[in-house]
Protein backbone atom coordinates (compact mmCIF):
# COMPACT_ATOMS: atom_id res chain seq x y z
CA UNK A 1 0.00 0.00 0.00
CA UNK A 2 2.71 2.26 0.71
CA UNK A 3 4.69 1.33 -1.99
CA UNK A 4 1.32 2.31 -4.71
CA UNK A 5 1.48 5.49 -2.76
CA UNK A 6 4.66 6.59 -3.14
CA UNK A 7 5.53 4.87 -6.41
CA UNK A 8 6.14 6.81 -9.88
CA UNK A 9 2.92 6.19 -11.46
CA UNK A 10 0.33 7.04 -8.38
CA UNK A 11 2.43 10.32 -8.17
CA UNK A 12 2.49 10.73 -11.48
CA UNK A 13 -1.61 10.45 -11.25
CA UNK A 14 -1.86 12.97 -8.21
CA UNK A 15 0.53 15.75 -9.92
CA UNK A 16 -1.88 15.76 -12.74
CA UNK A 17 -4.97 16.20 -10.47
CA UNK A 18 -3.74 18.87 -9.00
CA UNK A 19 -1.99 20.55 -12.54
CA UNK A 20 -6.26 20.41 -13.63
CA UNK A 21 -7.34 21.68 -10.59
CA UNK A 22 -5.05 24.48 -10.58
CA UNK A 23 -6.13 24.91 -14.69
CA UNK A 24 -9.76 25.02 -13.53
CA UNK A 25 -9.36 27.56 -10.85
CA UNK A 26 -6.87 29.76 -12.95
CA UNK A 27 -10.43 29.87 -15.57
CA UNK A 28 -12.10 30.81 -13.04
CA UNK A 29 -10.06 33.26 -11.95
CA UNK A 30 -9.80 34.49 -15.04
CA UNK A 31 -12.85 34.74 -15.98
CA UNK A 32 -14.06 37.05 -12.72
CA UNK A 33 -10.78 39.15 -13.58
CA UNK A 34 -8.69 39.72 -16.58
CA UNK A 35 -5.95 42.06 -15.76
CA UNK A 36 -3.73 39.61 -13.91
CA UNK A 37 0.15 39.45 -14.10
CA UNK A 38 2.08 36.88 -14.18
CA UNK A 39 3.44 36.96 -10.59
CA UNK A 40 -0.26 37.07 -9.85
CA UNK A 41 -1.19 33.63 -11.18
CA UNK A 42 2.10 32.30 -9.63
CA UNK A 43 0.24 34.20 -6.41
CA UNK A 44 -2.96 32.46 -6.71
CA UNK A 45 -1.82 28.89 -7.33
CA UNK A 46 0.88 29.59 -4.24
CA UNK A 47 -1.60 30.79 -1.64
CA UNK A 48 -4.56 28.75 -2.16
CA UNK A 49 -3.02 25.50 -2.92
CA UNK A 50 0.28 24.31 -2.52
CA UNK A 51 1.07 27.37 -0.07
CA UNK A 52 2.04 25.12 3.12
CA UNK A 53 5.07 24.06 0.95
CA UNK A 54 6.12 26.91 -1.17
CA UNK A 55 4.52 30.17 -0.30
CA UNK A 56 6.52 31.47 2.67
CA UNK A 57 4.05 35.09 2.23
CA UNK A 58 0.81 32.73 3.09
CA UNK A 59 -0.54 34.97 5.50
CA UNK A 60 1.37 37.87 4.38
CA UNK A 61 0.66 39.50 1.60
CA UNK A 62 -0.08 42.89 1.51
CA UNK A 63 -2.07 45.05 -1.36
CA UNK A 64 -1.56 48.93 -1.87
CA UNK A 65 -4.24 50.57 -3.10
CA UNK A 66 -1.99 52.10 -5.99
CA UNK A 67 -4.55 53.93 -7.47
CA UNK A 68 -5.79 56.47 -4.64
CA UNK A 69 -5.97 59.52 -6.88
CA UNK A 70 -2.57 61.70 -6.51
CA UNK A 71 -3.96 64.53 -4.62
CA UNK A 72 -3.73 62.51 -1.56
CA UNK A 73 0.36 61.25 -1.82
CA UNK A 74 2.07 62.48 -4.65
CA UNK A 75 0.12 66.26 -5.63
CA UNK A 76 1.44 66.50 -2.05
CA UNK A 77 5.45 66.05 -3.05
CA UNK A 78 5.05 68.35 -5.88
CA UNK A 79 3.42 70.71 -3.06
CA UNK A 80 6.15 70.38 -0.93
CA UNK A 81 7.11 74.22 -0.76
CA UNK A 82 3.70 74.87 1.01
CA UNK A 83 4.17 72.27 3.41
CA UNK A 84 5.29 72.79 7.00
CA UNK A 85 8.90 70.80 7.68
CA UNK A 86 8.07 72.05 11.80
CA UNK A 87 5.13 72.12 14.20
CA UNK A 88 3.93 75.60 13.27
CA UNK A 89 3.31 77.24 9.92
CA UNK A 90 5.66 79.79 10.65
CA UNK A 91 8.02 80.79 7.13
CA UNK A 92 11.00 79.71 8.82
CA UNK A 93 9.42 75.88 8.87
CA UNK A 94 7.66 75.90 5.82
CA UNK A 95 9.13 74.41 2.89
CA UNK A 96 9.74 70.28 3.23
CA UNK A 97 11.49 69.81 0.02
CA UNK A 98 14.67 69.54 0.97
CA UNK A 99 13.74 66.78 3.32
CA UNK A 100 12.33 64.32 -0.17
CA UNK A 101 15.72 63.46 -1.57
CA UNK A 102 16.65 59.73 -0.95
CA UNK A 103 12.93 58.43 -1.10
CA UNK A 104 12.10 60.91 2.06
CA UNK A 105 15.89 60.28 4.52
CA UNK A 106 16.38 63.31 3.33
CA UNK A 107 20.02 64.88 2.50
CA UNK A 108 23.00 62.47 3.40
CA UNK A 109 25.36 64.34 5.80
CA UNK A 110 28.26 64.28 4.47
CA UNK A 111 30.45 65.30 7.41
CA UNK A 112 30.03 64.43 11.03
CA UNK A 113 33.42 65.09 12.85
CA UNK A 114 33.68 61.37 13.75
CA UNK A 115 29.91 61.54 16.03
CA UNK A 116 28.41 59.44 13.02
CA UNK A 117 28.88 57.26 10.71
CA UNK A 118 30.57 58.14 7.70
CA UNK A 119 27.82 56.56 5.61
CA UNK A 120 23.46 56.28 5.83
CA UNK A 121 23.14 59.08 7.90
CA UNK A 122 20.40 61.83 6.57
CA UNK A 123 18.79 64.95 8.14
CA UNK A 124 15.47 63.12 8.57
CA UNK A 125 12.30 64.81 8.51
CA UNK A 126 10.52 62.80 11.06
CA UNK A 127 6.83 63.78 9.37
CA UNK A 128 8.49 62.01 6.33
CA UNK A 129 7.96 58.93 7.50
CA UNK A 130 4.62 58.32 5.63
CA UNK A 131 6.52 59.17 2.16
CA UNK A 132 9.91 56.49 3.92
CA UNK A 133 7.03 54.09 4.76
CA UNK A 134 5.95 54.04 1.49
CA UNK A 135 8.93 53.38 -0.27
CA UNK A 136 9.56 50.45 1.91
CA UNK A 137 6.33 49.36 1.22
CA UNK A 138 6.91 49.44 -2.45
CA UNK A 139 9.71 46.58 -2.14
CA UNK A 140 7.64 44.30 0.43
CA UNK A 141 8.21 40.89 -0.52
CA UNK A 142 5.06 40.24 -0.08
CA UNK A 143 2.90 42.04 -2.32
CA UNK A 144 -0.10 41.11 -4.08
CA UNK A 145 -2.09 42.79 -7.02
CA UNK A 146 -5.02 41.08 -5.85
CA UNK A 147 -7.09 42.36 -3.55
CA UNK A 148 -8.77 39.28 -2.35
CA UNK A 149 -5.48 37.46 -1.75
CA UNK A 150 -4.50 40.14 0.33
CA UNK A 151 -3.83 39.84 4.40
CA UNK A 152 -3.75 43.69 4.70
CA UNK A 153 -4.82 46.14 2.15
CA UNK A 154 -2.37 49.91 2.85
CA UNK A 155 -3.70 53.06 1.88
CA UNK A 156 -0.68 55.09 1.01
CA UNK A 157 -2.50 58.39 1.69
CA UNK A 158 -0.04 61.15 3.11
CA UNK A 159 -2.18 61.73 6.27
CA UNK A 160 -0.01 64.21 8.25
CA UNK A 161 1.60 65.89 5.19
CA UNK A 162 -2.05 66.06 4.03
CA UNK A 163 -3.64 67.45 7.45
CA UNK A 164 -0.61 70.30 7.73
CA UNK A 165 -1.81 72.16 4.97
CA UNK A 166 -5.18 73.11 7.19
CA UNK A 167 -4.65 72.19 10.66
CA UNK A 168 -4.19 75.63 11.38
CA UNK A 169 -7.24 76.96 9.55
CA UNK A 170 -10.11 78.06 11.71
CA UNK A 171 -12.60 76.81 9.59
CA UNK A 172 -13.37 73.23 10.75
CA UNK A 173 -14.92 72.35 7.14
CA UNK A 174 -11.55 73.39 5.46
CA UNK A 175 -9.68 71.69 8.03
CA UNK A 176 -11.63 68.01 7.78
CA UNK A 177 -12.41 68.27 3.87
CA UNK A 178 -9.39 66.42 2.59
CA UNK A 179 -9.97 63.25 4.94
CA UNK A 180 -13.51 63.49 4.38
CA UNK A 181 -12.75 63.10 0.59
CA UNK A 182 -10.62 60.01 1.12
CA UNK A 183 -12.98 58.18 3.13
CA UNK A 184 -15.62 58.72 0.46
CA UNK A 185 -12.98 57.42 -2.41
CA UNK A 186 -11.76 54.74 0.14
CA UNK A 187 -14.79 53.41 1.24
CA UNK A 188 -16.47 53.37 -2.43
CA UNK A 189 -14.17 50.79 -3.11
CA UNK A 190 -14.09 47.19 -3.91
CA UNK A 191 -11.94 46.11 -1.58
CA UNK A 192 -13.64 48.36 1.26
CA UNK A 193 -16.90 45.69 1.58
CA UNK A 194 -15.01 42.27 2.22
CA UNK A 195 -14.06 43.47 5.87
CA UNK A 196 -15.74 47.29 6.04
CA UNK A 197 -12.56 48.08 6.01
CA UNK A 198 -11.39 46.29 9.00
CA UNK A 199 -8.16 44.86 6.59
CA UNK A 200 -7.15 48.67 5.56
CA UNK A 201 -4.23 50.72 7.60
CA UNK A 202 -2.36 54.01 7.13
CA UNK A 203 0.20 55.31 7.94
CA UNK A 204 1.06 58.53 9.51
CA UNK A 205 4.54 60.82 10.86
CA UNK A 206 2.27 63.01 13.27
CA UNK A 207 1.09 61.83 16.41
CA UNK A 208 -2.63 60.45 16.62
CA UNK A 209 -3.74 63.35 17.71
CA UNK A 210 -3.29 65.76 15.44
CA UNK A 211 -6.63 63.43 13.88
CA UNK A 212 -8.83 63.17 17.08
CA UNK A 213 -10.52 66.37 17.36
CA UNK A 214 -13.48 65.38 19.76
CA UNK A 215 -15.81 68.58 19.26
CA UNK A 216 -16.82 71.34 16.40
CA UNK A 217 -15.43 73.97 18.52
CA UNK A 218 -12.04 75.76 16.38
CA UNK A 219 -10.37 76.27 19.28
CA UNK A 220 -9.85 72.47 19.77
CA UNK A 221 -6.42 70.78 17.79
CA UNK A 222 -6.73 68.49 15.11
CA UNK A 223 -8.64 67.11 12.59
CA UNK A 224 -11.50 64.96 12.93
CA UNK A 225 -10.30 62.47 11.09
CA UNK A 226 -10.00 59.12 12.72
CA UNK A 227 -13.46 60.16 14.06
CA UNK A 228 -15.27 59.61 10.61
CA UNK A 229 -17.34 56.19 10.55
CA UNK A 230 -15.27 55.19 7.67
CA UNK A 231 -11.68 56.17 9.39
CA UNK A 232 -13.02 53.83 12.64
CA UNK A 233 -12.99 50.88 10.74
CA UNK A 234 -9.26 51.19 9.74
CA UNK A 235 -6.05 50.84 11.47
CA UNK A 236 -3.62 53.93 11.38
CA UNK A 237 -0.06 53.59 12.62
CA UNK A 238 1.76 56.59 13.34
CA UNK A 239 4.70 57.88 15.56
CA UNK A 240 2.38 58.28 18.94
CA UNK A 241 -1.12 56.85 19.44
CA UNK A 242 -3.84 57.87 21.07
CA UNK A 243 -6.08 56.61 23.40
CA UNK A 244 -8.35 54.93 20.76
CA UNK A 245 -8.12 51.10 20.16
CA UNK A 246 -6.98 51.57 16.08
CA UNK A 247 -4.37 53.15 16.83
CA UNK A 248 -0.69 52.18 17.50
CA UNK A 249 2.31 53.21 17.64
CA UNK A 250 5.71 52.63 15.71
CA UNK A 251 9.11 54.25 16.14
CA UNK A 252 9.90 57.52 15.40
CA UNK A 253 12.74 57.67 11.78
CA UNK A 254 15.61 58.66 13.29
CA UNK A 255 18.75 59.86 11.11
CA UNK A 256 20.25 56.15 10.81
CA UNK A 257 19.32 54.04 8.00
CA UNK A 258 21.23 51.52 6.97
CA UNK A 259 21.70 50.73 3.50
CA UNK A 260 23.30 47.45 4.88
CA UNK A 261 23.18 44.59 7.91
CA UNK A 262 27.04 44.88 8.89
CA UNK A 263 26.44 49.08 9.19
CA UNK A 264 24.11 48.41 11.94
CA UNK A 265 26.54 45.88 13.61
CA UNK A 266 29.65 48.13 13.44
CA UNK A 267 27.52 51.21 14.78
CA UNK A 268 26.54 48.74 17.89
CA UNK A 269 30.31 47.53 18.46
CA UNK A 270 30.85 51.45 18.37
CA UNK A 271 28.36 52.38 20.86
CA UNK A 272 29.45 49.73 23.06
CA UNK A 273 32.87 50.69 24.11
CA UNK A 274 32.06 54.50 23.96
CA UNK A 275 33.74 56.63 26.54
CA UNK A 276 30.59 58.35 28.72
CA UNK A 277 31.70 60.95 30.79
CA UNK A 278 27.90 62.82 31.83
CA UNK A 279 25.92 60.52 34.19
CA UNK A 280 22.94 61.49 32.23
CA UNK A 281 22.10 64.34 29.86
CA UNK A 282 18.83 66.24 28.78
CA UNK A 283 18.14 67.52 24.91
CA UNK A 284 15.27 69.92 25.22
CA UNK A 285 14.08 73.49 25.32
CA UNK A 286 11.86 74.00 28.70
CA UNK A 287 8.03 74.57 28.25
CA UNK A 288 7.23 77.58 30.20
CA UNK A 289 3.67 77.76 28.96
CA UNK A 290 2.83 74.19 30.02
CA UNK A 291 1.86 74.39 33.59
CA UNK A 292 2.32 70.37 34.04
CA UNK A 293 5.45 70.29 32.19
CA UNK A 294 8.40 68.85 34.63
CA UNK A 295 11.21 70.03 32.05
CA UNK A 296 11.88 73.14 34.11
CA UNK A 297 12.65 71.10 37.06
CA UNK A 298 14.76 68.68 34.96
CA UNK A 299 16.51 71.18 33.46
CA UNK A 300 17.51 73.08 36.82
CA UNK A 301 18.62 69.95 38.22
CA UNK A 302 20.68 69.14 35.56
CA UNK A 303 22.41 72.29 35.92
CA UNK A 304 22.58 71.87 39.52
CA UNK A 305 24.72 68.14 38.81
CA UNK A 306 28.08 68.48 38.10
CA UNK A 307 26.97 65.41 35.96
CA UNK A 308 24.83 66.23 33.72
CA UNK A 309 24.83 67.65 30.53
CA UNK A 310 22.19 70.37 29.04
CA UNK A 311 21.47 71.25 25.89
CA UNK A 312 18.91 74.11 25.71
CA UNK A 313 17.62 73.40 22.32
CA UNK A 314 16.49 76.70 20.00
CA UNK A 315 18.53 79.20 22.15
CA UNK A 316 21.34 80.89 20.52
CA UNK A 317 23.07 79.25 17.95
CA UNK A 318 22.19 75.71 19.15
CA UNK A 319 20.57 73.43 16.20
CA UNK A 320 18.68 70.36 17.71
CA UNK A 321 17.76 69.59 14.27
CA UNK A 322 21.36 68.40 13.38
CA UNK A 323 22.01 65.26 14.45
CA UNK A 324 25.52 66.28 15.16
CA UNK A 325 25.02 68.27 18.08
CA UNK A 326 22.40 65.64 20.06
CA UNK A 327 24.17 62.18 19.25
CA UNK A 328 27.25 63.30 20.64
CA UNK A 329 25.80 64.33 23.50
CA UNK A 330 23.83 61.12 23.94
CA UNK A 331 27.22 59.39 22.86
CA UNK A 332 29.05 60.74 26.01
CA UNK A 333 26.17 60.05 28.35
CA UNK A 334 24.93 56.93 30.42
CA UNK A 335 21.16 58.16 31.16
CA UNK A 336 19.26 60.56 29.18
CA UNK A 337 16.05 61.98 30.49
CA UNK A 338 12.97 61.90 28.28
CA UNK A 339 10.26 63.93 29.94
CA UNK A 340 7.09 64.52 27.47
CA UNK A 341 7.05 67.76 25.48
CA UNK A 342 4.10 68.76 23.32
CA UNK A 343 2.74 65.11 23.39
CA UNK A 344 3.78 62.23 25.68
CA UNK A 345 6.09 61.23 23.47
CA UNK A 346 9.87 62.16 21.58
CA UNK A 347 11.70 61.75 18.65
CA UNK A 348 14.70 62.12 20.86
CA UNK A 349 14.30 58.76 22.73
CA UNK A 350 15.12 56.66 19.61
CA UNK A 351 17.92 58.76 19.21
CA UNK A 352 19.51 58.48 22.29
CA UNK A 353 18.66 54.55 22.41
CA UNK A 354 20.61 54.65 19.12
CA UNK A 355 23.54 56.20 20.86
CA UNK A 356 23.57 53.54 23.45
CA UNK A 357 22.15 55.68 26.26
CA UNK A 358 19.83 54.65 28.45
CA UNK A 359 16.34 56.25 28.50
CA UNK A 360 15.22 58.11 31.07
CA UNK A 361 11.12 58.01 31.07
CA UNK A 362 8.40 59.72 33.53
CA UNK A 363 5.17 59.20 31.84
CA UNK A 364 4.16 55.55 31.05
CA UNK A 365 2.61 57.31 27.25
CA UNK A 366 6.61 57.78 26.42
CA UNK A 367 7.11 54.70 25.81
CA UNK A 368 5.71 51.94 27.98
CA UNK A 369 1.98 52.07 26.59
CA UNK A 370 2.92 52.95 22.88
CA UNK A 371 5.92 50.48 21.02
CA UNK A 372 4.16 47.58 21.84
CA UNK A 373 5.30 45.58 18.67
CA UNK A 374 9.07 47.41 18.67
CA UNK A 375 10.20 47.29 22.80
CA UNK A 376 10.27 44.57 25.13
CA UNK A 377 7.07 44.41 27.68
CA UNK A 378 9.82 44.54 30.72
CA UNK A 379 10.59 47.76 30.87
CA UNK A 380 12.81 47.62 33.60
CA UNK A 381 15.28 45.64 31.32
CA UNK A 382 16.22 48.29 29.18
CA UNK A 383 15.54 51.82 31.13
CA UNK A 384 14.45 54.01 34.02
CA UNK A 385 11.39 54.34 34.99
CA UNK A 386 10.35 58.05 37.04
CA UNK A 387 7.31 58.26 37.33
CA UNK A 388 5.94 62.30 37.22
CA UNK A 389 2.53 63.39 36.48
CA UNK A 390 3.82 67.04 37.72
CA UNK A 391 6.45 68.90 38.90
CA UNK A 392 4.84 67.77 42.60
CA UNK A 393 6.50 64.05 41.88
CA UNK A 394 9.72 65.42 41.14
CA UNK A 395 10.17 67.39 44.52
CA UNK A 396 11.61 64.61 46.39
CA UNK A 397 13.38 63.38 43.92
CA UNK A 398 17.11 64.11 43.03
CA UNK A 399 17.29 62.49 39.41
CA UNK A 400 21.48 62.36 40.29
CA UNK A 401 21.11 60.64 43.71
CA UNK A 402 18.72 57.91 42.18
CA UNK A 403 21.12 57.22 39.08
CA UNK A 404 23.92 56.82 41.05
CA UNK A 405 22.09 54.44 43.50
CA UNK A 406 22.12 51.95 40.08
CA UNK A 407 24.07 49.19 40.16
CA UNK A 408 27.30 49.34 37.67
CA UNK A 409 26.30 45.84 36.85
CA UNK A 410 22.52 46.88 36.40
CA UNK A 411 23.72 49.85 34.21
CA UNK A 412 25.76 47.73 31.92
CA UNK A 413 22.83 45.32 31.54
CA UNK A 414 20.52 48.02 30.85
CA UNK A 415 22.62 49.74 28.37
CA UNK A 416 23.29 46.23 26.24
CA UNK A 417 19.91 45.90 26.19
CA UNK A 418 19.50 49.18 24.33
CA UNK A 419 22.43 49.00 22.19
CA UNK A 420 20.61 45.41 20.80
CA UNK A 421 17.23 46.79 20.64
CA UNK A 422 18.99 49.16 18.14
CA UNK A 423 18.45 46.90 14.44
CA UNK A 424 14.45 47.05 15.82
CA UNK A 425 14.08 50.93 16.02
CA UNK A 426 15.92 51.97 12.42
CA UNK A 427 14.34 52.43 9.39
CA UNK A 428 16.71 50.65 6.64
CA UNK A 429 17.11 52.89 3.59
CA UNK A 430 14.62 51.95 0.90
CA UNK A 431 16.83 51.05 -1.34
CA UNK A 432 18.35 48.10 -0.31
CA UNK A 433 17.15 44.65 1.41
CA UNK A 434 18.46 43.25 4.98
CA UNK A 435 18.68 40.74 6.69
CA UNK A 436 18.19 41.84 9.60
CA UNK A 437 14.36 42.67 10.96
CA UNK A 438 13.80 46.62 11.33
CA UNK A 439 11.42 49.01 12.67
CA UNK A 440 9.57 48.84 9.38
CA UNK A 441 9.46 44.72 9.73
CA UNK A 442 7.88 45.02 12.82
CA UNK A 443 5.41 47.35 12.33
CA UNK A 444 4.06 45.27 9.08
CA UNK A 445 4.06 41.96 11.53
CA UNK A 446 1.93 43.73 13.96
CA UNK A 447 0.01 45.16 11.58
CA UNK A 448 -0.46 41.62 10.10
CA UNK A 449 -1.19 40.31 13.48
CA UNK A 450 -3.82 42.71 14.47
CA UNK A 451 -5.76 42.38 11.25
CA UNK A 452 -5.87 38.80 11.55
CA UNK A 453 -6.98 38.56 15.05
CA UNK A 454 -9.91 40.55 13.62
CA UNK A 455 -10.61 38.22 11.11
CA UNK A 456 -10.50 35.42 13.79
CA UNK A 457 -13.29 37.53 15.55
CA UNK A 458 -15.12 36.96 12.06
CA UNK A 459 -14.64 33.36 11.50
CA UNK A 460 -15.88 33.30 15.30
CA UNK A 461 -19.27 34.66 14.25
CA UNK A 462 -18.64 38.03 16.68
CA UNK A 463 -18.65 41.00 15.92
CA UNK A 464 -15.58 42.68 15.08
CA UNK A 465 -16.77 46.12 15.95
CA UNK A 466 -16.45 45.02 19.53
CA UNK A 467 -13.02 46.68 20.86
CA UNK A 468 -12.01 47.69 17.44
CA UNK A 469 -11.60 51.62 18.02
CA UNK A 470 -12.54 51.73 21.39
CA UNK A 471 -11.14 54.26 23.59
CA UNK A 472 -8.88 52.94 26.57
CA UNK A 473 -9.01 55.80 29.08
CA UNK A 474 -6.32 53.45 30.90
CA UNK A 475 -4.00 53.43 28.64
CA UNK A 476 -1.56 56.32 30.46
CA UNK A 477 -2.41 55.29 33.83
CA UNK A 478 0.89 54.91 36.07
CA UNK A 479 1.65 51.87 37.65
CA UNK A 480 1.39 51.05 41.43
CA UNK A 481 4.63 49.15 40.75
CA UNK A 482 7.81 50.07 39.06
CA UNK A 483 7.57 46.96 37.07
C1 LIG B 1 35.27 57.83 8.14
O1 LIG B 1 36.06 58.44 7.16
C2 LIG B 1 37.25 58.99 7.70
C3 LIG B 1 37.96 59.79 6.60
O2 LIG B 1 37.58 59.40 5.34
C4 LIG B 1 38.12 57.89 8.26
O3 LIG B 1 39.31 58.41 8.81
C5 LIG B 1 37.32 57.18 9.35
O4 LIG B 1 38.05 56.09 9.84
C6 LIG B 1 35.98 56.71 8.85
N1 LIG B 1 35.21 56.26 9.98
C7 LIG B 1 34.49 55.15 9.98
C8 LIG B 1 33.72 54.86 11.23
O5 LIG B 1 34.43 54.40 9.03
C1 LIG C 1 -15.65 77.54 5.83
O1 LIG C 1 -15.25 77.18 4.52
C2 LIG C 1 -16.33 76.73 3.71
C3 LIG C 1 -15.73 76.14 2.44
O2 LIG C 1 -14.74 76.98 1.93
C4 LIG C 1 -17.26 77.87 3.46
O3 LIG C 1 -18.35 77.46 2.65
C5 LIG C 1 -17.78 78.35 4.81
O4 LIG C 1 -18.58 79.51 4.64
C6 LIG C 1 -16.63 78.68 5.75
N1 LIG C 1 -17.17 78.92 7.09
C7 LIG C 1 -16.85 79.97 7.80
C8 LIG C 1 -17.47 80.06 9.15
O5 LIG C 1 -16.12 80.85 7.38
C1 LIG D 1 -14.83 76.42 22.44
O1 LIG D 1 -13.62 76.42 23.20
C2 LIG D 1 -13.37 77.64 23.87
C3 LIG D 1 -11.98 77.57 24.48
O2 LIG D 1 -11.74 76.33 25.06
C4 LIG D 1 -14.47 77.87 24.90
O3 LIG D 1 -14.26 79.09 25.56
C5 LIG D 1 -15.82 77.90 24.18
O4 LIG D 1 -16.85 77.99 25.13
C6 LIG D 1 -16.01 76.62 23.35
N1 LIG D 1 -17.23 76.76 22.55
C7 LIG D 1 -18.16 75.82 22.48
C8 LIG D 1 -19.33 76.10 21.60
O5 LIG D 1 -18.07 74.75 23.09
C1 LIG E 1 -17.82 49.52 9.70
O1 LIG E 1 -17.83 48.13 9.91
C2 LIG E 1 -19.11 47.58 10.24
C3 LIG E 1 -18.99 46.09 10.35
O2 LIG E 1 -17.98 45.74 11.25
C4 LIG E 1 -20.13 47.91 9.18
O3 LIG E 1 -21.39 47.47 9.60
C5 LIG E 1 -20.14 49.40 8.95
O4 LIG E 1 -21.03 49.70 7.89
C6 LIG E 1 -18.76 49.89 8.60
N1 LIG E 1 -18.79 51.34 8.43
C7 LIG E 1 -18.57 51.91 7.26
C8 LIG E 1 -18.68 53.38 7.25
O5 LIG E 1 -18.27 51.29 6.26
C1 LIG F 1 11.78 42.51 34.60
O1 LIG F 1 13.19 42.54 34.46
C2 LIG F 1 13.88 42.67 35.71
C3 LIG F 1 15.35 42.87 35.40
O2 LIG F 1 15.82 41.96 34.45
C4 LIG F 1 13.59 41.47 36.57
O3 LIG F 1 14.24 41.59 37.82
C5 LIG F 1 12.09 41.36 36.80
O4 LIG F 1 11.77 40.21 37.50
C6 LIG F 1 11.34 41.36 35.45
N1 LIG F 1 9.91 41.50 35.70
C7 LIG F 1 9.00 40.75 35.10
C8 LIG F 1 7.59 41.04 35.44
O5 LIG F 1 9.30 39.88 34.32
Amino acid sequence: MEKLLTGKCSREVLFGIIISFCLCFALLCLHNSSSLGFSNWVNILGNRHVHSIVDSCSGRYIYIHDDLPARFNYDLLSNCKSLSAGSSMSSDTVNMCPYLVNFGLGPEIESSKGVLANKSWFTTNPYLLEVIFHNRMKQYDCLTSIPSLASAIYVPYYTGLDASLHLWDTNLTVRDSSAKDLVKWISGKPEWKKMWGRDHFLVTGRTSWDFRRQHDNNSDWGSGFRFLPESKNMTMVSVEGSLWKNDFAIPYPTNFHPAKDSEIVQWQNRMRYLERPYLFAFVGAPRPGMQKSIRGELIDQCRASSTCKFVHCGSHGINCNNPVTVMKVFQSSVYCLQPPGDSHTRRSAFDSMLAGCIPVFFNPGSAYSQYLWHLPKNHTKYSVFIPARDVTDLKEVRIEKLLLGISKKKQLAMRNKVIKLIPKLVYADPRSRLETQDAFDLAVKGILERIENVRKVIREGKDPSIGFAEEDSLKYTFPDTLE
